[in-house]
């Protein structure tokens, strides 16, 4: 009998202050219609608090998500955190959340793939899981967005927004659970979108902070239409591999980049509304954080066996798909 592992629970956390497209609208030479018709946001949440990030929120999101399972955080093996913006550069922000948990009994690592960051670190819990080494895993995608947003470039600031979701993953020996993956990576993209400096090839410096190098640097067009290229290309593979027929997906959890990708994907896939998990009109892009928000919010719906497909699309250039049948432990 072989392990799969499953979603046993989710949790998230959004902070309070709602940013606006009016207010954006107050900040760079932007309007409420264009941001609403060219990214489909309306607003975001801002962390605002001076002395709280990613680790914060992680924790927040984490804490639902354990509670939900029924978990004693002596049982959590693994804590594995997604995240472009991390606590600090190092060490991992995954301990630092774990400390803040009182979980003691685990390893943990950060999994930095951008905005595809969540679905690399699900397939990774899932392989973990599925070795028959460990059994519980604390997966969490975290970003406070903000404090790389450049709130002087209109090209990014209305698109990102800060959270943070979590799910706990444990092992089964039902057929349901995490099933196949496609996933990629094409380095050759990566200077369309990056925060150039912060790194050990261009430490901080009076001129990097000047020059407003510690933010997003970001083109536009060309990560579009990559994305709509590659997700497809991508969800497409999937079907392939899992011999899942389009009329069988029964709910689309993409990374939420803009509203106008998801539509792309939705409609290569011939998939209705009700079927394709949107919320980047209350959030925006929060990276890491987009797709456990999107399970949270919609794993109410979701019945034993449900044919989801979770996919994004990010910097590096990463992205990629993968095959989850939803399971409900008896
Ligand atoms: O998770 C992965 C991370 N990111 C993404 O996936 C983002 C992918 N890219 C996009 O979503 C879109 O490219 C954007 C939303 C960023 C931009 O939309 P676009 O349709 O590609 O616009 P564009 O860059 O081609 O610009 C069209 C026009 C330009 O004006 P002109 O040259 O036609 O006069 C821009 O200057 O829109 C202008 N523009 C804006 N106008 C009002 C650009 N940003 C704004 C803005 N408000 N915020």
């Amino acid at each position: 009998m072989s392990t799969k592992a499953y979603i046993a629970s989710t949790g998230s956390y959004l902070p309070d202050y709602v940013l606006t497209n009016v207010e954006i609208a107050t900040l760079v030479d932007t309007s409420d219609e264009w941001i609403l018709g060219r990214c489909g946001v309306k607003e975001r949440r801002i962390l605002k608090d001076k002395d709280k990030a990613s680790a914060y929120m992680a924790k927040m999101a984490a804490e639902k998500a354990i509670h939900k399972a029924g978990v004693n955080v002596n049982e959590i093996d693994v804590v594995i955190v997604s995240t472009a913006t991390p606590e600090h550069q190092f060490p991992a922000t995954s301990g630092i959340v774990a400390e803040m948990l009182g979980i003691k009994n685990a390893w943990c690592f950060d999994c930095m793939a951008a905005c595809s960051g969540f679905l690399f670190a699900l397939n990774t819990g899932a392989k973990l899981i599925e070795s028959g080494s460990y059994k519980t895993i604390l997966l969490i995608g975290s970003d406070k967005m903000s404090s790389i947003m450049d709130f002087t470039n209109r090209n990014t600031c209305v698109l990102f927004g800060d959270g943070a979701g979590a799910v706990i993953l444990r092992s089964t020996n039902s057929e349901n659970g995490i099933q196949k993956s496609v996933l990629r990576t094409d380095g050759s993209g990566y200077l369309n979108l990056f925060q150039k400096a912060g790194g050990s090839l261009f430490p901080a410096t009076i001129e990097s902070v000047q020059n407003k190098e510690h933010t997003i640097s970001m083109s536009g067009q060309t990560v579009f239409k990559t994305a709509v290229t590659k997700i497809s290309e991508s969800c497409l593979e999937l079907l392939e591999q899992s011999k899942l027929s389009k009329a069988e997906i029964d709910y689309l959890i993409p990374h939420q980049a803009n509203k106008r990708i998801i539509t792309a994907v939705a409609e290569l896939l011939e998939l209705p509304e009700e079927k394709v998990s949107v919320n980047i009109d209350k959030y925006g892009n929060t990276t890491c954080a987009s797709i456990p928000i999107c399970l949270d919010e919609w794993s109410g719906k979701f019945k034993n066996g449900d044919n989801i497909i979770i996919c994004a699309f990010g910097a590096g250039f990463s992205w990629g798909s993968l095959h989850l049948k939803w399971h409900h432990p008896d």
